[in-house]
């Protein structure tokens, strides 16, 4: 997975000779998205194999947290307990990924490591914006200035796995006890799918829906075969 260039190198006796350069192409920042029970971490699981055999150098992280003070504002984040209102919610999304970010994100990107984060800021437009806040323009306002405020690398692809969100939901009622989030009604879920759908046909570059139906191995290809071109 290396790129042969070559550059022409003059001697001190005025002779060319060609050197063969090898350098890495960029790593990449990849997302994954989606609502409950699509089948994420499996696609995740299957992903990093791939990069694995083919020789890639990557960091797995995950939203809210990843890193150690942002799985701390995770619990708080994810514990039913929890009483806090939609703005403060936002607020400790954003915390949380601007410590990710400089922590572990950035950092990896600079090593040449490809970076592959189970949610980003995309899910804070769809739950925050959407499921919360139910596309209320001013809360969006606020969401996008978040992002260009904090954010100061987007991702390179972001796949979103699509599934009907009940479907989804009865898959996701088979795991285990229900956080913050998962203990939402189907409304809610479906109010953060219509903000996925928005970011696909809005972003149609960087943002691809994945068909998250049929078996983990189908689902597998069909990132691939996203996945494949940015190598
Ligand atoms: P997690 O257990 O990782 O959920 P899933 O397995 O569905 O990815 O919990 C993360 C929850 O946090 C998930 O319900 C979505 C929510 N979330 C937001 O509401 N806003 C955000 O910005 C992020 C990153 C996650």
């Amino acid at each position: 997975m290396t790129l042969n260039t070559e550059i022409t190198n003059k001697t001190d006796n005025s002779q060319s000779s060609t050197i063969p350069l090898k350098t890495k192409p960029l790593a990449k920042f990849i997302t994954f998205e989606g609502t409950e029970g699509v089948g994420k971490t499996t696609a995740i699981d299957n992903l990093c194999d791939k990069l694995s055999e083919q020789g890639i150098d990557y960091i797995r992280t995950r939203e809210p947290g990843g890193s150690e003070f942002a799985e701390q504002l995770r619990e708080i984040l994810l514990n039913p307990k929890t009483d806090i209102n939609d703005d403060t919610e936002l607020l400790l999304m954003f915390t949380a990924r601007s410590d990710h970010l400089q922590k572990v994100i950035l950092p990896a990107l600079e090593k040449g490591q490809w970076v592959i984060c189970d949610r980003f800021y995309d899910s804070s437009f769809a739950y925050q914006g959407y499921g919360r806040s139910d596309a209320d323009e001013q809360m969006l306002t606020k969401i996008n200035q978040l992002i260009d405020g904090f954010v100061s690398k987007k991702p390179d692809l972001t796949l979103w796995l699509d599934l009907p969100v009940a479907e989804g939901m009865e898959r996701a009622g088979k795991r285990s006890k229900a956080d913050r989030f998962e203990q939402q009604q189907l409304g809610f879920f479906q109010r953060v799918h219509q903000g996925f759908s928005f970011l696909a046909g809005n972003e149609p570059t960087r943002f691809k829906r994945i068909d998250a139906s049929g078996s983990a191995e189908e689902v597998s290809k069909r990132v691939w075969a996203v996945v494949g071109e940015l190598i």
